[in-house]
């Protein structure tokens, strides 16, 4: 069985919640984790410090030049890259027919255009390294539709269109996988929580340490599983 012992892997938006999960379950896998965040620095600390000291860097991923100084960083920093987790990104729930040019830029920004930029560095290192594995973090909003989540729904359709797409340009040396959530709550339900909760076959929302477990296995796969999306929903995808 493949393990992840001293691989070098970059997990965006790692302060918190699922963030935070996968790299805390990624350190336990003896990975070296790169723990990335932008306004979360206190919480990122605790995630770095958590993962057995792990360097900590800063970007703004709506900027790509921030994102490649960041892959940069990285790569000076472990002299390799083998993973990237793209988990950052935004979600507003808005009326399609109130949605601003504002609106749909904030989150296409981070979950689309952040997501294929964070591909495209990571690709670049990989391929003229000894090859990778990328996992996106899309969403079951980007396979069923949500009405009032219309924009956040096609930035995550575009995230799962990108896996495939780049499943297929940087095969064989990179693979491209994507895992989508259901519901991932942190704190207490609201109402959207809860009616999603209780339509779930499972009986309960998720948790970020089973959206882990996807993550490892795509990590972990042979080159062989690629351009893959896994929804880690139970069950709420079969609605
Ligand atoms: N939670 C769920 O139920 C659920 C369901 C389906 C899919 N997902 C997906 O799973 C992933 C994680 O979800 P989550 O709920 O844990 O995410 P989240 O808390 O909403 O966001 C994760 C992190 O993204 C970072 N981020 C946002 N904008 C950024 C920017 N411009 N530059 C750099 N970093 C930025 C933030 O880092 P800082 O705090 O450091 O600024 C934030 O902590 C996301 O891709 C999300 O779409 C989640």
């Amino acid at each position: 069985m493949p393990t992840l012992e001293g691989h070098v892997i970059l997990v965006t938006g790692a302060a918190k919640r699922i963030g935070r999960g996968i790299a805390l379950r990624l350190a336990r896998e003896g990975a070296r984790v790169a723990v990335h965040y932008q306004e979360s620095e206190a919480e990122a600390k605790a995630t770095a410090a958590e993962c057995g000291g792990a360097p900590l860097f800063r970007a703004n991923l709506e900027n790509v030049g921030e994102i490649e100084s960041l892959f940069n960083a990285v790569t000076a920093h472990f002299g390799r890259i083998d993973g990237l987790v793209n988990n950052a990104a935004r979600f507003t729930r808005i009326n399609p027919l109130e949605v601003t040019e504002a609106d749909w830029d904030f989150i296409h920004n981070v979950n689309l255009k952040a997501t294929f930029f964070c591909c495209q560095q990571a690709a670049k290192h990989m391929l003229a390294g000894a090859g990778g594995s990328i996992v996106n973090i899309s969403s079951l909003g980007g396979l069923h539709p949500w009405a009032h989540h219309a924009h956040y729904c096609a930035s995550k359709a575009g995230v799962i269109m990108l896996t495939k797409a780049l499943a297929k340009a940087f095969a064989p040396t990179v693979t491209v996988n994507s895992v989508a959530p259901g519901v991932i709550p942190f704190g207490p339900y609201d109402d959207r929580v809860t009616r999603l909760v209780a339509a779930t076959p499972a009986c309960r929302a998720g948790t970020a340490d089973e959206i882990a477990d996807a993550v490892v296995y795509f990590l972990t796969a042979t080159k062989f599983t690629t351009g893959q999306i896994l929804a880690v929903d139970g069950g709420l995808g079969l609605r």
